[in-house]
């Protein structure tokens, strides 16, 4: 025992020294010290696309809105402390943000099958983001680990750095760029909701006043499922195949068929960049997938605690000790 934790603490100098990347994110920070991590959260996103396939949907967006949220600290995974109220009943969150249940699972079984507490909340959440989009059929990319967790939360933070729906295309560049990603970057990640779904509450506004760049059969078929007053929580795909990672997404926002607000700002039929950008990707599914790992790995850089900040949660829920 003694010699392992020896040969541990050496190897870890000598990588102190070695490696000028030292503190930043890496893609084989589980290699050594806890090789079934990765195996362990794929099999169990895996069952749990299984079971539900939305599930995938809502496991990517979880790490969105942990990024976008002071960083990719797994903040989001808090619950509300006597000292803070944490970013799960946010505006953009509540009665919208899903997949805790699976973290949690997934958190109790690589502590099991690690020795000890050493697989982060934040990294989980990125990798299983990777894993849902590959179940779904989108292509595989090297998640970069290492991140550690948050010791707090901010109901205010993520109200505040979560992009809304209602956002005009200005204002969604400048939100990205507040996170150090480009308009690029904004398209490409929206491409996100190739998957999943939204509540008729958000949509509403959308499909009755939005006279820009809407096809009139899709907003009459919408109307059916999402009435002008009351049925908030009913749902619509995002795209036509909302468990498939393909490009009907880009498809949809083409032919005025984006469902949210801030989709369809993206291609506003103006010939602009992002419109340009959309249509490129309409019609090149490995651009979309290539670019999409390379976008996901930029998002989920977006400051993480690393070295001896944070710490490692055993409950993603609670900072260790509450
Ligand atoms: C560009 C700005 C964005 C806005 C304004 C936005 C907004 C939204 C909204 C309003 C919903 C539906 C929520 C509900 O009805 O409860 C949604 C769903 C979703 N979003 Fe975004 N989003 C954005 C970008 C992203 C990004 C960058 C990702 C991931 C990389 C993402 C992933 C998803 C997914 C997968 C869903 C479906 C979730 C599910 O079915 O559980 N979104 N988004
Ligand atoms: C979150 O949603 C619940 C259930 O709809 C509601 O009672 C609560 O007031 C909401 N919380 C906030 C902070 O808006
Ligand atoms: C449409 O817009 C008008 C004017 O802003 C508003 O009063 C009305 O409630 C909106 N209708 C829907 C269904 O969102």
């Amino acid at each position: 025992m003694a010699t392992i934790q020896m040969f541990f603490t050496y190897f870890t100098l000598i990588s102190a020294f070695m490696l000028p990347a030292f503190g930043d994110l890496s893609p084989d920070f589980y290699d050594e010290v806890c090789p079934e991590a990765l195996p362990t959260i794929k099999l169990i996103v895996e069952q749990a696309i299984a079971l539900e396939p939305r599930m995938g949907a809502s496991l990517v967006r979880l790490h969105f809105h942990d990024c976008f949220v002071n960083g990719c600290d797994g903040s989001i995974l808090l619950d509300d402390t006597p000292t803070f109220t944490g970013e799960k009943t946010a505006g953009p969150n509540n009665n919208s943000v899903r997949g805790f249940d699976v973290i949690d699972q997934i958190k109790a079984a690589v502590n099991e099958a690690c020795v000890g507490n050493v697989v982060s909340c934040a990294d989980i959440l990125a990798v299983a983001a990777r894993d849902s989009v590959v179940a779904l059929g989108g292509s595989c990319y090297n998640v970069l680990l290492g991140r550690r967790d948050a010791i707090t939360a901010s109901m205010d933070a993520a109200n505040a750095n979560i992009p809304a729906p209602t956002l005009d295309l200005p204002d969604l560049i400048s939100n990205f760029e507040s996170h150090g990603l480009g308009v690029e970057d904004l398209v490409i990640l929206s491409g996100a909701h190739t998957l999943g779904f939204s509540r008729c509450v958000v949509f509403r506004n959308r499909i009755y006043n939005d006279t820009t760049c809407i096809d009139g059969d899709f907003a009459a078929s919408l109307q059916a499922v999402c009435p002008a007053s009351g049925e908030d929580n009913n749902l619509a795909p995002l795209d036509e195949s909302p468990a498939c990672f393909d490009t009907a997404y880009y498809q949809g926002l083409v032919g005025g068929r984006g469902l949210l607000h801030s989709d369809q700002q993206l291609f506003r039929g103006d010939g602009s960049l992002t419109d340009e950008l959309v249509s490129k990707y309409s019609e090149n599914p490995d651009a979309f997938w290539a670019d999409f790992g390379a976008a996901m790995i930029k998002m989920g850089n977006i400051s993480p605690l690393t070295g001896c900040d944070g710490e490692i949660r055993g409950n993603c829920r609670f900072v260790n000790g509450d």
